[in-house]
């Protein structure tokens, strides 16, 4: 019998037919969740997962259960659980402890549950698991973990170079088949969905103002443009700056682009990206999104601070007025937007992440006995066997090298 904090166990129906229609456009996690049931890779272990609750985690958490694991799960965020997934999985035997709307108390509860649940396997999305575990009041002896996100890879590399690390650490996000596609391709979509789903705004022919031209920036940029906005990025980066102008978008600091913008979105993981001296210069009725991993991106507080009136128009947008009459909307509460004001990437290609997460935990396992206490890198042959797979789902097939041509290619000396 499972332990559980949910919303209601009565979604569950429901809950149940989404996670089918997700597995149903995930063949690639499919074929690994064929081959856990028959090597039971997990058997007799515990694995802690702090992920967003949707479908596709859902999925993810079934394919590691078919594979032996006992599992515990919390929510990545606390505006990003999808309560009827929830219940589903209560009902399939997983400890859920997550619902929509925790109070920030309540999410880091849910997490010390997670830890309370003596996991062999950590998994996280963002480094909050990572970070507790590491703490004097989490401190845990595991096999190991994974990192879903650029983010929480920032604070484990952190953890690496003080020397604190306590169990080796696979950075998911670092594989090909993961920040290709889900960084750039999941989020450029579901980042728009959420601003759509939000305020039901037309895009086309507005100004987007896009902070940050790494992979979710590019994927942003490139589907804003799409919808037929007039797209400006920022960045603090002298190539990323030179690529998005060579992409053909426009360039500039957020001081000078504050004033112009319609719609804005955040998707650097660094912190004041938006502040109060950008508040000011915005016009009435622009739009403030983030699409980074955490909301310290749009300095919300000082949006509160200086806001003469507040109010609720529909979910996940929120009007601020300003002193001089100006308002300023915000959605999903200036945290991710994709998770809080939609329902995160698209199965098709959260199949290729969690692919990649779920045989990171098997390797984990697998290679124990070698692994010291370090972030590495997803092997290439295990990146590469996941694109293979997702390849030969979508029926696609390649060209080989024959062996004149891997000749070619490996000598110095040319035959000419
Ligand atoms: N919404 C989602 O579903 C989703 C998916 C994947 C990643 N993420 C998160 O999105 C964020 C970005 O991820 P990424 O993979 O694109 O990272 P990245 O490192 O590839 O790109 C971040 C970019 O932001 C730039 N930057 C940093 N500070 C800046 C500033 N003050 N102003 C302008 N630009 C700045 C950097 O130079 C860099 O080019 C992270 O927090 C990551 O965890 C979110």
């Amino acid at each position: 019998m499972s332990s559980y904090e949910i919303k209601s166990i009565a979604l569950y129906g429901q809950g149940r037919m989404q996670l089918e229609w997700s597995e149903m456009h995930m063949p690639a996690l499919m074929e690994v969740k064929k081959e856990f049931i028959r090597q039971k890779p997990f058997k007799k272990l515990r694995i802690s997962a702090l992920l967003h609750v949707t479908k596709e985690t859902g999925a993810l958490i079934r394919c590691l259960h078919a594979g032996g694991a006992e599992i515990a799960l919390a929510g990545g965020n606390p505006l990003s659980t999808q309560d009827d997934i929830a219940a589903a999985l209560v009902k399939d035997g997983i400890h859920v402890f997550a619902w929509r709307g925790e109070t920030l108390p309540e999410y880091k509860d849910c997490v010390k549950r997670l830890l309370a649940f003596k996991p062999d396997i950590v998994i996280d999305d963002g480094g909050d698991l990572h970070t507790l575990a590491h703490s004097e009041e989490g401190s845990l002896e595991a096999i190991g973990g994974t990192e879903e996100t650029t983010t929480g890879i920032h604070r484990i590399k952190a953890m690496e170079r003080d020397g604190v690390l306590k169990y080796p650490i696979v950075a998911v996000n670092s594989a090909n088949t993961k920040y290709l596609f889900d960084n750039r391709y999941g989020t450029g979509q579901s980042t728009i969905d959420g601003i759509i789903r939000a305020t039901n705004i037309f895009i086309a022919g507005r100004v987007a103002v896009v902070a940050g031209y790494g992979w979710v920036g590019r994927g942003v940029a490139m589907r804003l443009r799409g919808h037929g906005a007039r797209v400006i990025i920022t960045e603090v980066d002298e190539f990323k700056s030179l690529e998005a102008n060579m992409d053909g978008f426009e360039v500039m600091k957020m001081d000078d682009a504050a004033s112009v913008g319609d719609i804005f979105i955040t998707a650097t993981g660094d912190i004041d990206v938006i502040v109060d001296r950008h508040f000011k210069k915005m016009k009435d009725g622009a739009i403030l999104s983030n699409t980074g991993h955490f909301d310290v991106e749009i300095d919300v507080k000082s949006l509160k601070k200086n806001s003469v009136n507040h109010r609720k128009i529909r979910n996940n947008l929120e009007e601020y007025v300003l002193k001089d009459g100006r308002r300023l909307y915000l959605l999903a509460e200036g945290r991710i937007v994709n998770l809080g004001a939609a329902e995160g990437h698209p199965s098709e290609v959260m199949d290729l992440s969690f692919c990649n997460q779920a045989l990171s935990a098997k390797y984990l396992v697998d290679k124990q006995d070698e692994l010291e206490n370090k972030v590495y890198k997803i092997p290439e042959e295990i990146d590469r066997m996941i694109a293979g797979i997702k390849l030969k789902s979508l029926n696609i097939k390649i060209d080989r090298l024959s062996e004149k041509q891997k000749r070619y290619l490996s000598s110095w000396e040319l035959d000419i």
